[in-house]
Parts: C-alpha cells; sequence; structure tokens
C-alpha cells in the first residue's frame, strides 16, 4: 500500500517534471525542429512569451520576423518574404535556415559548424545560437531597422531599410544616410559639444524608460542624445527605436497587449526634408500635417499611379527635346541639398542667373535660388532630385522641361476646405469693388483736369493702350510715325535694314522709328516676324514697341535708348571727354551683351540667330545698361528678291563676320559667338578687331592680340585709357580676353555656346588656356586667303552696301536659299543645325 502511495507520489513528480520541461521547450529551440509558412499561427515563444518568432504575412508573402505583441510590432526580420510553401528550419547541425518550398535556400545563419547546440529566444527578443561555451549568433548582432531596449548598437552596425539607413560612427554622431544613385546624408546630429571625451568604441542604447543614449569606455556615466516624449511613463511598455520605410528615424512605445504603436520621437522633424522621400523629381509637400507627393507640373507623371513615392518622370525626355528646353518656375520650392552633393553646385548668383545657368548648362536639371539671405544658388546635377515645396520656403527653384510649361491646377484650392474659399471670394469681391471705385475717382479727377485742354480730344483709344503692359505691339499708321518724327528729319544712324530716326509719339515716349529698306514680304509675314520679335523680351535686348505696315511701307518702333551704340563709346578718339567707359562699365556691357544674346539663342520661344553683332548694334540705356539691337530682322527680307540675294546669305559685317560665312558650311548659333568674341575684344582694347597698323606689326589687331596675350602682355591689348584708370579688376581683363580668344575660335565647335560665354565671364564656368583662334599658317597676313581678304575690308560697311563681293561670297550667291532656314532662326541651340547657305 506505501509502495503504492510512493508510486502515485512518484508518477505525479514526473507529470510534474513533464509540464515544467515542457514550459521551458517552449522558450529552447531543440535543433531539427521546423516553423512552416502555411501555418502562421505556430511560433517559437520567448520563455514569458513577451517575443515571439514566426511567419508574419505580409500582403501575399511571409516575413520570418521576431514580433512583440502576437506580431504587431516586427523588431527583427529576414528580409527576404517566402510564399505559403517556405518554411524556417533548426537544422540538426545548428544551422538556422528559411527555405522555399522546393528546398532552396532563401537564407542562412551560416552556423552548421560551430557546434550549436540550443537556440532559443530570450525575453528581450534576442535570438540566440549558442554551442557548449557560448553565443555563436545572434539576432542582436544583425539588426534590421529596429533596436529594442538591451540590444547594443556599436558603431560599425547599420539600421537599413529600402535606400535609407542609419549609422552611429566612431566619434559618436548619428548620420541618416540615402543611398539611392549616390550617398546623401540628410541628418548628421553628434554628441552634445558639453560632452568632453573623445569616445573609442560607442555603443548606442535605447533604455527601457525611453532615452536614446550612448555608452563608451570613456564616459563615465552614458551620455543622453534624445527622450521620447513619454520617458519614463508607465509600465509595460516596449520602447522601440526604428527606421522607418520613409527614411525617419523613430522612438515608438507599445505597451503589451494594446497592438498599437505611437511615435514618441522622430530625428527628422519636416519630414519633407528627407532625402528622396517623394522618389526622383517628386515633390514633397504637406496636406494639413501630412507629408503628400507630387510632381512638379503636367510636364510630369507619377512612375506608379498607385504609389506616389516611387517618384515622377518626364512625359517628353529631355533627350528627345533639342531646343525646346524652358525652366519650369516653382516658388516656394527647394530642391534637398546635402552634403556631399553641396560642394559642387553652389553658387553665389542672383535668381535670374540662377534659372539661366541650369538652363544653358546640358548637365544641369533643375536649380534652387534659396532667397534665405544666403545668395545661394544650387545647380542640380545628379540623376536624383528630391522636391520640397511650402509656402514658408523663400526660395524659388526651376526645372528643365521640354516645350511648354503646363502647370499643375492649383492644389491650394483643392486641399483648402469650403471655408477658405468662401474668404477667398470675399477677398477677391472686396479688391475689385476698391479698385473699381478708385478707377472712377481717378477717371473723374482726369476728365475734371483735362477736359479743357485741348489736347484732350487728341488722345485715340489706342494711345490709352500705349502702356504697351500688354507687350502686345503697337500698330502705327504711317501718318502718325511721319508727324512723330516730324517727317523723318532727325536721323539717329542708318543700319543694315535701313535708316533710324527719332521719334516722339502722342504720350511723349521717345521712340527709335527704324524705315526698313527692301523689305516687299507680305502682310501676315511682316506681322508674325514683328510678333516674334516683340514676343522676346529681356533686359538685354532693345524692345520693340510698335511697327507699321502700310503699302510699300515698313517701319519698326523701338524704345529710344539714350546712350546710342557702343561703338561710338570704345572707337571715339581720346580726347572726347564724357564718352570714356571705365572697366566696370565696359564689363557690365560684355555680360549684358552676353545675356542678350544667350536669350536669343537659347530661351526665347524661337531661337533667333542674330547674325550682325557689332559695336554698332550694341545701344546703351543711360546707365550704360547694354542692349542688343536689330534682331529677328534677317527673316523680313524678301527670299525671293534676287537683289537682296547677297544681302541674306551673307549679312553681317565684314571683320565679325564667323569663318564658316565665307567657307560656304552651316550658319548656327556660334556665328554669333565668334562675332561677339570679336566686339569682346574691342571692348577691353578699344581697337577695331581688323586695325592694322605697325603697333601690331602689320598684322590684324585681332591676331596680334592674341599674340601678346600669350606673351602675358596683357596691357598692351587693353585700351590705354583703362591702364591710366587705377582700380581695374585685372582679373576680370584676363578672363574677358580669355572668353574672347575661345568665341573666335576658327572651329565653330571650339568656341564655346553663349550660355557658357555668361558663366565663364561670371567666374562660374573654369576657362582653359585658349589655343590661337587661327592656324597662324594661314593668318597674320593680309590678303592670305579670302577670310583675310574680306575682313580687312573697310569695317562699317555690310555686304548689303558693298558692290562688289569677294569670290567667294558671289560662289555663294547662286546657293540655293529657302525662305525658311534663311531665317535665322535655329531649332537647336547647341548644334549646327541652320543651314543658311543651302
Ligand atoms: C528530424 O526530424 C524528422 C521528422 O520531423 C525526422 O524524420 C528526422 O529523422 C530527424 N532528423 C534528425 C537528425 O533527428
Ligand atoms: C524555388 O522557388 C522559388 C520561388 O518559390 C524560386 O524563386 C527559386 O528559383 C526556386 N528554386 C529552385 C532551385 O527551383
Ligand atoms: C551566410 O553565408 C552566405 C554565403 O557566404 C552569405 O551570403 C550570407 O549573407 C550569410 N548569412 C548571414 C546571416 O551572415
Ligand atoms: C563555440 O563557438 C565558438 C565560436 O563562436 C567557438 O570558438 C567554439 O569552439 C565553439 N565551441 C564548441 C564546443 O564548438
Ligand atoms: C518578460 O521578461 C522581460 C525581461 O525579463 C520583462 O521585462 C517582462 O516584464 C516580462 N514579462 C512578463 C509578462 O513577465
Ligand atoms: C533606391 O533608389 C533608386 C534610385 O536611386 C531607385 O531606383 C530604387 O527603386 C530605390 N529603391 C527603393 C527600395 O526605394
Ligand atoms: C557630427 O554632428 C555634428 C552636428 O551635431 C556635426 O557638426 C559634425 O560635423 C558631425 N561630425 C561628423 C564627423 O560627421
Ligand atoms: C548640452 O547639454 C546641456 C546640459 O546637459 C544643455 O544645457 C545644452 O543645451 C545642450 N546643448 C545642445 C547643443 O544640445
Ligand atoms: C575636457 O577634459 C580635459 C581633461 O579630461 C580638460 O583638460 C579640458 O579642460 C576639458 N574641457 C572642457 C571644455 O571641459
Ligand atoms: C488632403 O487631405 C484630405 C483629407 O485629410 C483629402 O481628402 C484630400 O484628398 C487630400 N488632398 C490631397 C491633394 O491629397
Amino acid at each position: 500500500m506505501i509502495t503504492h502511495i510512493f508510486e502515485m507520489i512518484r508518477s505525479v513528480n514526473l507529470l510534474f517534471l513533464f509540464f515544467f520541461l515542457i514550459s521551458l521547450s517552449s522558450a529552447e529551440i531543440s535543433l531539427n525542429s521546423t516553423l512552416y509558412a502555411s501555418n502562421p499561427s505556430q511560433t517559437w515563444f520567448s520563455s514569458n512569451k513577451t517575443f515571439s518568432l514566426g511567419f508574419v504575412p505580409i500582403s501575399s508573402s511571409f516575413l520570418a520576423a521576431i514580433t512583440y505583441n502576437g506580431g504587431s510590432v516586427v523588431v527583427w526580420s529576414i528580409r527576404t518574404p517566402v510564399d505559403s510553401s517556405g518554411s524556417l528550419r533548426l537544422l540538426p547541425t545548428g544551422d538556422l535556415i528559411l527555405a522555399h518550398g522546393n528546398g532552396s535556400t532563401v537564407w542562412s545563419s551560416n552556423t552548421s559548424s560551430m557546434g550549436v547546440t540550443s537556440a532559443s529566444l530570450d525575453d528581450t527578443g534576442n535570438l540566440i545560437l549558442g554551442n557548449a561555451s557560448s553565443t555563436v549568433w545572434s539576432s542582436f548582432d544583425y539588426p534590421t531597422d529596429t533596436i529594442v531596449p538591451s540590444q547594443k548598437f556599436p558603431a560599425g552596425k547599420e539600421l537599413t531599410n529600402g535606400n535609407y539607413s542609419f549609422t552611429l560612427s566612431n566619434l559618436g554622431n548619428l548620420t541618416l544616410l540615402w543611398k539611392g544613385s549616390g550617398s546623401i546624408t540628410y541628418w548628421n546630429q553628434g554628441l552634445n559639444s558639453s560632452v568632453n571625451a573623445t569616445l573609442t568604441s560607442p555603443i548606442l542604447n535605447l533604455q527601457p524608460i525611453g532615452i536614446l543614449s550612448i555608452s563608451d569606455p570613456s564616459l563615465s556615466d552614458d551620455a543622453v542624445l534624445y527622450y521620447s516624449s513619454d520617458y519614463a511613463e508607465g509600465s509595460d511598455i516596449l520602447r522601440f527605436l526604428r527606421l522607418d520605410s520613409d527614411g525617419n528615424l523613430r522612438i515608438y512605445s507599445s505597451s503589451r497587449g494594446s497592438g498599437t504603436t505611437d511615435v514618441r520621437w522622430a530625428a527628422v522633424l519636416d519630414q519633407c526634408r528627407v532625402f528622396g522621400y517623394c522618389g526622383d523629381l517628386g515633390i514633397c509637400s504637406y496636406n494639413n500635417s501630412n507629408p503628400i507627393c507630387g510632381c512638379p507640373s503636367q510636364n510630369f507623371e507619377l512612375i506608379d499611379p498607385s504609389d506616389s513615392r516611387k517618384g515622377c518622370k518626364r512625359k517628353m525626355e529631355m533627350a528627345n527635346c533639342p531646343g525646346s528646353a524652358t525652366m519650369l518656375q516653382l516658388d516656394h520650392a527647394l530642391f534637398l541639398t546635402y552634403p556631399p552633393e553641396l560642394s559642387s553646385e553652389v553658387f553665389f548668383v542672383g535668381i535670374s542667373a540662377c534659372r539661366l545657368n541650369c538652363l544653358v548648362s546640358s548637365s544641369c536639371i533643375a536649380s534652387t535660388s534659396l532667397s534665405d539671405g544666403t545668395g545661394l544658388c544650387y545647380l542640380k546635377t545628379p540623376e536624383f532630385i528630391s522636391g520640397y515645396e511650402n509656402p514658408s520656403l523663400p526660395s524659388t527653384s526651376y526645372v528643365k522641361v521640354c516645350g511648354p510649361v503646363v502647370p499643375n491646377p492649383s492644389s491650394l484650392e483643392g486641399a483648402q476646405g469650403k471655408g477658405s474659399s468662401l474668404y477667398a471670394w470675399v477677398v477677391a469681391v472686396v479688391v475689385l469693388g476698391t479698385l473699381l471705385c478708385l478707377i472712377l475717382v481717378e477717371g473723374g479727377l482726369w476728365y475734371w483736369c483735362l477736359r479743357k485742354s485741348p489736347r484732350f480730344g487728341g488722345f485715340s483709344s489706342r494711345y490709352a493702350l500705349l502702356e504697351y503692359a500688354s507687350g502686345a505691339p503697337v500698330q502705327f499708321t504711317y501718318k502718325e510715325l511721319q508727324r512723330s518724327t516730324k517727317g523723318f528729319k532727325e536721323k539717329l544712324g542708318a543700319g543694315g535694314f535701313g535708316a533710324v530716326y527719332r521719334g516722339v509719339l502722342a504720350n511723349r515716349t521717345i521712340v527709335a522709328v527704324k524705315q526698313l529698306e527692301g523689305i516687299e514680304q507680305g502682310e501676315r509675314q511682316f506681322r508674325m516676324e514683328v510678333a516674334t520679335i516683340s514676343s522676346t523680351h529681356h533686359l538685354n535686348l532693345v524692345r520693340l514697341i510698335g511697327f507699321c505696315s502700310e503699302g510699300r511701307h515698313r517701319l519698326l518702333v523701338y524704345e529710344f535708348m539714350k546712350n546710342g551704340s557702343l561703338d561710338n563709346f570704345i572707337f571715339s578718339s581720346e580726347d572726347v571727354l564724357g564718352k570714356f567707359l571705365n572697366w566696370e562699365n565696359r564689363f557690365n556691357i560684355v555680360l549684358g551683351t552676353a545675356r542678350g544674346i544667350t536669350y536669343l539663342h537659347e530661351e526665347c520661344r524661337d531661337c533667333i540667330i542674330h547674325c550682325d553683332i557689332k559695336p554698332e548694334n550694341i545701344l546703351l540705356d543711360e546707365n550704360f545698361n547694354a542692349k542688343v539691337s536689330d534682331f529677328g530682322l534677317a527673316k523680313l527680307i524678301n527670299p525671293k528678291d534676287q537683289r537682296y540675294r547677297t544681302l541674306k546669305s551673307v549679312r553681317g559685317t565684314r571683320g565679325y563676320l564667323a569663318p564658316e560665312w565665307l567657307a560656304n558650311l552651316l550658319i548656327t548659333s556660334k556665328s554669333d559667338v565668334y562675332s561677339y568674341g570679336m566686339v569682346l575684344l574691342e571692348i577691353v582694347s578699344g581697337k577695331r578687331n581688323f586695325d592694322v597698323s605697325s603697333e601690331t606689326n602689320q598684322k590684324k589687331f585681332s591676331v596680334w592680340a592674341y599674340e601678346e596675350f600669350d606673351k602675358g602682355n596683357i596691357e598692351a591689348v587693353m585700351d590705354k585709357r583703362l591702364r591710366e584708370q587705377p582700380d581695374v579688376d585685372m582679373a576680370q581683363v584676363v578672363r574677358a580676353l580669355q572668353v574672347s580668344f575661345w568665341c573666335i575660335q576658327e572651329q565653330p565647335s571650339h568656341r564655346p555656346t553663349m550660355g557658357k560665354v555668361v558663366q565663364m565671364l561670371e567666374g562660374i564656368a573654369e576657362i582653359g588656356k585658349p589655343p590661337a583662334p587661327r592656324a597662324l599658317t594661314t593668318e597674320g597676313f593680309v590678303g592670305g586667303n579670302n577670310i583675310n581678304i574680306s575682313s580687312s575690308v573697310s569695317a562699317l560697311s555690310t555686304f548689303a552696301a558693298s558692290a562688289p563681293a569677294p569670290s567667294s561670297v558671289s560662289s555663294l550667291q547662286t546657293a540655293e536659299v529657302s525662305p525658311l532656314t534663311s531665317s535665322g532662326r535655329i531649332k537647336n541651340p547647341e548644334n549646327a543645325t541652320a543651314s543658311l547657305l543651302g
């Protein structure tokens, strides 16, 4: 009986032992056990069931992961998902593997030859494979995107999520990196400077109460970095640090059993400042406080309409868009710029130069002018750009697009509620009402003041519109122009297309009226050309105010330039006082002219080759700002008229004509660059480029100037009067000369584009040493060849004016010239395409 009782006690004991063993085995994972993705409820638990290892369903596949709260928080995972046939095995060899259903291994802990005897998931969330003496492998040592308390994150380890990465440097800096195309650091925080220590092997910890700190042998106490907003609050809360897929690093709290997580701290406060958040060319903005991604304009479309974070692409790629690149302007927007991007792309230039420099640079795809007082302009060249738009940003950005800009429908209206649109209506009504009242009152006053004035009746409705605010050219009658020029009395000059007279319009604007000669084009064609010219607005281009087309009369009315043309200043004899331009003025003119021509070549809708750049065609306003005149006129000449064939085939002025004019080659924008180079040389030297004298060794001045420049004899080339000026910026002078020699290279392809010229003059682009403009064997002696013959003929005569053309030119007269190609317009400013000579 007693033995019986004994037996019973023993078996109960055994039962207890059995149950004890079972509960232990839930923490220990024995060798040769397997989890199947097809049964996600099957898991390996930590001993007090805080954490579990198993399969977590994500969309249509399964992730092998260590989770908290029964799967709601993933704290570690094997990155590659598997389908439902997948399995996670702890092999008898001690290797933990994730395998597909067909047996192929996806992932392995590579511990097969290390004598692994046990595996366990502990209550801190660490999965440990151990042998008899030590830990062989642990999930804490291979973090994915999350750190939990008691997990040590030393320097050299990395959290990753998509293209984002988080690291701790040896100096204790926390760094967030974007590693798409290139590597961009968008967040970098060091230790508080009050921590006086040189770290040796820093370790980042997240303390269970929600404090992010760094420990190091050289620190007596942990250096606290950040406190979560709920630190030291509550109990039984898991805090964890995670690098999220949106590139932000956050501390979360999740209380046991709740299944919810709350953000308690974020590294980047302004989510839109996370590089690449909206993908390439995507623009991040806020809808209420949620970041949203969009495209810069309707010239773009989302790469993946179901995921706006994938970025945008151009509907028309820039590579397929020669010559019609325009800059889309984005107000209150910037393109994120972080190290190491910063260094090579940052310039101190104004907002329009920021736009222009990008437009003319083939590698630039976007630019940002910060407008925050730093004067900084970033030209973005990498393939990947990340945008941010917010009404609070002072910056203005530009993106290169193909063809006309198609703006986004106003997103503000969509985002704002009905209340604010009502508010907008009220504002609009009040403003309009006030305006109307003002106009009525002003009109009344005008009438009251002027009703007795005899001129009042003379005001035609057209002159009331003559504010030409609209930019449309005003049409004048011949009579009106006759009256305003007092019968074409005061002649200002005679250009290649006809004489220019001073006139005063009825609204007292002083104008220059150009009477075109030899133009017998149809009315429509003429109006079209006028429209083109008058739509070409630039600070450095003379503005067309109006025109007259009546019978045989074709006149153009331009704004009047008080200081006349540049040649009067640079070539005037030394004793004419007050006509001396100092270096500062000259350099401004040099730059202004270059900008004006750049606009003609590269920016306006119908690009124009000027074909006749010379000092006579560069006018100066009262502040000595350069304004290029006479552009766009080449097309006005009637191509069928034999008389003007020569004129049109070889327009332009000798001395400024590029060699390709005479060599029967393609005429391109580079031909203008050549002429500009000659003008530039003249502005520096005060000498005509083709002057030949004993002073220049019987060589053409431009040739001689290069030789002197090559010898380093800059002063000899400079205008004598400039040499006496005390504060000449010699670096600018040298730059100007270098640019000029580059521009007058014989080979068009060796010459820079006008946009590049602007950059070189501004000192933004590097300038190499210019080679000799022409091969010295064919150059340097008057009459050496055709080019020299033609370029040594008198300066001011255009080919139109000079009757007998040189032989090389007369052979051109027979060339077939189509009206379109003779227009002097170009489709592609960079490539040689406009074949003027057939
Ligand atoms: C592993 O387990 C399977 C059954 O699940 C069994 O057939 C096999 O013999 C075991 N292998 C070893 C080495 O224990
Ligand atoms: C096994 O299946 C996976 C997909 O389930 C496939 O990617 C892999 O190539 C297959 N491997 C072999 C060896 O068939
Ligand atoms: C295991 O080894 C393979 C091949 O050497 C390697 O690709 C893999 O990253 C290793 N796994 C781990 C967890 O280190
Ligand atoms: C346990 O693993 C360590 C390496 O992690 C190794 O050096 C040691 O020899 C292993 N012990 C046994 C008994 O295999
Ligand atoms: C489980 O263990 C961890 C670590 O020892 C402890 O923080 C946690 O409070 C435990 N949870 C329960 C429910 O006992
Ligand atoms: C990483 O960036 C590249 C472009 O730089 C992109 O093609 C890729 O899709 C990105 N990867 C992820 C996971 O977002
Ligand atoms: C560390 O971070 C600080 C900002 O807190 C920064 O000024 C410093 O340059 C960083 N150091 C390194 C080596 O990145
Ligand atoms: C550094 O820490 C001290 C106190 O420990 C604090 O007053 C100071 O503001 C901190 N400086 C920075 C830059 O965080
Ligand atoms: C930092 O510590 C060194 C010695 O450990 C001391 O000489 C130095 O003055 C300290 N600097 C500051 C700013 O406290
Ligand atoms: C902005 O958010 C509201 C709701 O919060 C949503 O209805 C609206 O579509 C969002 N607008 C955009 C442009 O995403």
